[in-house]
């Protein structure tokens, strides 16, 4: 049976078609609501607008439910790889051994970059952001391949750079941190895996070797599975929309990369510590600085709190906290920020401001904990979560473009001016 929704405007009624998702979730189709009413939707933030129909990633924010392809995440952080669940996100399905086994053969035989590249480290101010460094050289790289910027490429092409893409992006990151601390860069290991060749060319150093820790790759590990795609949040929708304007699969997820820097998005982890020192600085008062977060007046946010679609519980935080203690423990380490991070969690967990906005600790909330336990700096935390992001970033850029999706480019109101006569600059 036919399933509509009705709109009715000016005495006239409109039917739209009513589509629904496989895990039911419904959506009315409005792309003939202009031609037969003149109305556009407005929206702003996209707060309740779908972009695409997807079959990548499902959630269910009042629920709490994040799957990849249709596995719980819960199941994935605990039992899968990184590489397992890229293979999951780019190819659409669990790898069998062979397939697992070619697929990180074809990752490893581009870990390195071009000689070339050295030199753009070179030219960046020592202090340079990380994630500035990733975004201009991930983009760079689609001057290195060319035959990338052709939008008629076949598909063994599009699957060199998706390749060279994740094999790349852990070097570039490492580098872009040695050039942080101002330590010789390392080159790539491939007899390593995923994250143990990261870690390696993060913290190896001429004067001292470094030691791979097993319970430090398998955190590492578990924290990428659980940022690997979150469906259309914005730097997603940054990646598909910027792609299909025909740009190149590089400049894409530059893109999504610097869309991921905001302190709203992925830039969040770094704030959540920066706030979590702050705190301890200030005297570890929490209830002082949740007065603050719920004060209208105030610029101050608890960063780490709240979500677009998340409006019950993180099901990613969940995994992270548990994460966090054993890691900790594991790891011997002591942070006086978890303290502060749980007693922040409960006193806004039990303030009424906090529970009639829906505010829950999401993914980052403890992960910057983690990160620091690895040992890994606040200024890489973000660059932590787009490497993680990339197989998702590339796997919904892929959709996008095997579904021939049209030029994103959303309609607007204007409330300008109108009908204004230009005036001579002498006479203004
Ligand atoms: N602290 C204090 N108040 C908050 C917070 C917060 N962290 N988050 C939301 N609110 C309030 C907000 O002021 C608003 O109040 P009111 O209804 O009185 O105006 C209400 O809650 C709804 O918030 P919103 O900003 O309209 O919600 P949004 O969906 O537009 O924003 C958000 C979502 C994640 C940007 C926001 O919750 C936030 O800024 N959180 C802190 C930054 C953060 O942790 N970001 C990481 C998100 S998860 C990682 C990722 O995937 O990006």
């Amino acid at each position: 049976m036919e399933d509509f929704a009705e709109v009715t405007y000016n005495g006239k009624t409109f039917k739209l078609p009513v589509t629904t998702g496989t895990e039911n979730e419904k959506a009315m189709d409005i792309a003939t609501l202009r031609s037969a009413s003149g109305l556009i939707t407005l929206d702003s933030g996209f707060k309740n607008t779908g972009a695409t129909k997807s079959s990548i990633t499902f959630l269910d924010g009042e629920k709490g439910i994040l799957k990849y392809r249709g596995y719980a995440i819960e199941d994935l952080a605990e039992k899968s790889s990184f590489m397992e669940v890229s293979h999951l996100l780019i190819h659409g399905h669990l790898p069998n051994k062979t397939e697992l086994e070619s697929f990180n053969n074809n990752i490893k035989k581009h870990t390195l970059v071009h000689e070339d590249m050295r030199k753009f480290f070179d030219a960046y101010p020592s202090k340079a952001h990380p994630m500035g460094v990733v975004a201009s050289l991930v983009c760079s790289l689609s001057t290195f391949y060319p035959e990338s910027q052709n939008p008629n490429r076949s598909k063994e092409e599009t699957m060199l750079t998706i390749y060279r893409l994740m094999g790349k992006m852990p070097t570039i990151s490492a580098w872009a941190y040695k050039n942080l601390v101002g330590h010789p860069r390392v080159y790539p290991t491939n007899k390593l895996d995923y994250a143990a060749n990261f870690l390696n060319m993060m913290f190896d150093l001429p004067s001292q070797k470094y030691e791979l820790n097993a319970a430090v790759v398998k955190a590492l590990d578990m924290l990428l599975i659980l940022h690997a795609d979150h469906e259309q949040n914005c730097s997603t929708s940054t990646v598909r929309i910027v792609g299909s304007s025909q740009a190149n699969l590089y400049s894409s997820i530059s893109a999504g990369v610097v869309a991921l820097w905001g302190p709203l998005h992925g830039g969040a982890n770094q704030a959540v510590i920066e706030m979590l020192e702050k705190i301890q600085k200030d005297g570890g008062n929490v209830e002082k600085w949740i007065q603050k977060a719920k004060d209208k007046n105030d610029p101050f946010r608890l960063m780490g709190f709240g979500h677009r679609v998340y409006k019950n519980f993180d099901p990613r935080a969940k995994i992270i906290k548990k994460a966090c203690d054993d890691v900790l423990k594991e790891l011997g380490v002591q942070d006086p920020l978890i303290d502060i991070a749980k007693s922040l969690e409960e006193v806004a967990l039990s303030d009424d401001y906090f529970k009639e906005r829906n505010l829950y600790p999401n993914v980052d909330f403890y992960s910057g904990i983690i990160y620091k336990a690895l040992g890994i700096p606040t200024e890489m935390f973000t660059v932590m979560f787009a490497l993680g992001r990339l197989p998702g970033w590339i796997s919904q850029w892929q959709e996008m473009i095997g579904n021939n999706e049209p030029i994103g480019r959303p309609r607007q109101i204007y409330i300008g001016d109108i009908d204004k006569k230009y005036v001579p600059i002498e006479k203004r």
